[in-house]
């Protein structure tokens, strides 16, 4: 089969993995497109991605690309936060049902009535929210640097984090500052069983405990190493350690493989077992839907100009805070 031209109109797209691959291949040089894919992504989406990365090397990838087209294969905050950033280009993602419950639970008019109840705080959000709570945000934080940045803000100043409590808990403890949440949670890091890991501990008793901070607190208390995907990335490949139990959605274990093939990682269950700690969003993108938006160039990210434009300022602080 021949790779599928960006004039045809083929739908929907029914190939095996390697016409799949060829056909992508072949249009994302058509389009000029960068795929970029978040450590979350099925095993074969990352190993077609031009860019892997956690929020923050995959806000300054779209920030940065010369690209025509981004297909963002990750959740919709995230292919929002690409499309702010870089409004002239066209920003897809392969499946626009592919939301995040953080980003959910904090509807815009909501969060506007919690911000007038705080009038003297200074706001701080989660990256993981949308483009209508960026824009009434002073600062925007992903997990890699929000310590960083709280750190960085005036110490007379009452802070209101949001959307994430369980992240704003463990950025509280790490900076010592009071901050005061917005009650948001997600699903998929709320999941792990405490028992399972406690097995697991007793089972691999060299092993490291990793941990994304999205974990609730009485699980972080048993991480000895807490940090964004990238992180803990680069802290198994730099720790003397040979193995880890890992506390994030498994689809980063792909990457945590192929590098350290001699180490050996253990993914945490769900709570009775449940495979609830796979990201039920982020697993909606497959090949089929990355080629199928390449041919037809959605589904596409739109927004208002003057939401982009509020949202696009505290984006903006925020990498100019972070080194
Ligand atoms: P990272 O920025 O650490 O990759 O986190 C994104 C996310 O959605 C975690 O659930
Ligand atoms: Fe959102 Fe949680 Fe999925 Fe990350 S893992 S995208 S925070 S629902």
């Amino acid at each position: 089969m021949t790779a599928v031209s960006a004039q045809e109109t083929v739908s929907p797209v029914r190939f095996d993995g390697n016409e799949l691959r060829a056909s992508i291949d072949a249009l994302r040089k058509q389009r000029n497109a960068v795929i970029l894919a978040h450590y979350y992504q099925d095993p074969e989406i990352q190993d077609i991605a031009d860019f892997i990365g956690d929020s923050l090397d995959l806000s300054r990838k779209a920030a940065n690309t010369e690209a025509d087209v981004i297909v963002f294969c990750g959740v919709h905050f995230m292919a929002e936060t690409a499309k702010i950033l870089s409004p002239e280009k066209t920003v897809l993602i392969p499946d626009i049902d592919a939301g995040c419950t953080l980003a959910d639970d904090c509807p815009a008019e909501e969060f506007a009535a919690f911000r007038d109840q705080h009038p003297d705080h200074f706001v701080v959000s989660y990256i993981n929210c949308t483009a209508a709570v960026k824009a009434q945000s002073d600062l925007i934080c992903t997990s890699s640097n929000a310590v960083d940045l709280v750190n960085q803000l005036p110490s007379d100043r009452p802070i209101l984090f949001a959307p994430d409590r369980n992240l704003g808990r463990w950025v509280q403890r790490q900076s010592g500052r009071e901050l005061t949440f917005w009650p948001g949670r997600c699903l998929v890091h709320e999941t792990f069983s405490e028992e399972a890991l406690l097995k697991l501990k007793i089972l691999h008793q060299d092993a490291e405990v990793i941990a994304h901070p999205e974990c609730q607190e009485h699980l972080l208390e048993l991480a000895d190493f807490i940090g964004s995907t990238s992180k803990l990335l680069e802290h198994s490949e730099t720790s003397d350690a040979n193995s880890f139990i890992v506390l994030t959605e498994p689809g980063i274990l792909h990457q945590m493989i192929q590098r350290m093939p001699n180490k050996t990682f253990y993914e945490v269950p769900g709570i009775d077992g449940c495979s609830c700690n796979a990201c039920p969003y982020m697993r909606l993108n497959t090949l089929e839907k990355l080629l199928q938006c390449l041919i037809d160039l959605e589904p596409a990210i739109e927004m208002e100009e003057s939401i982009r434009l509020r949202a696009l300022k505290p984006m903006q602080k925020m990498l100019a805070m972070s080194n």
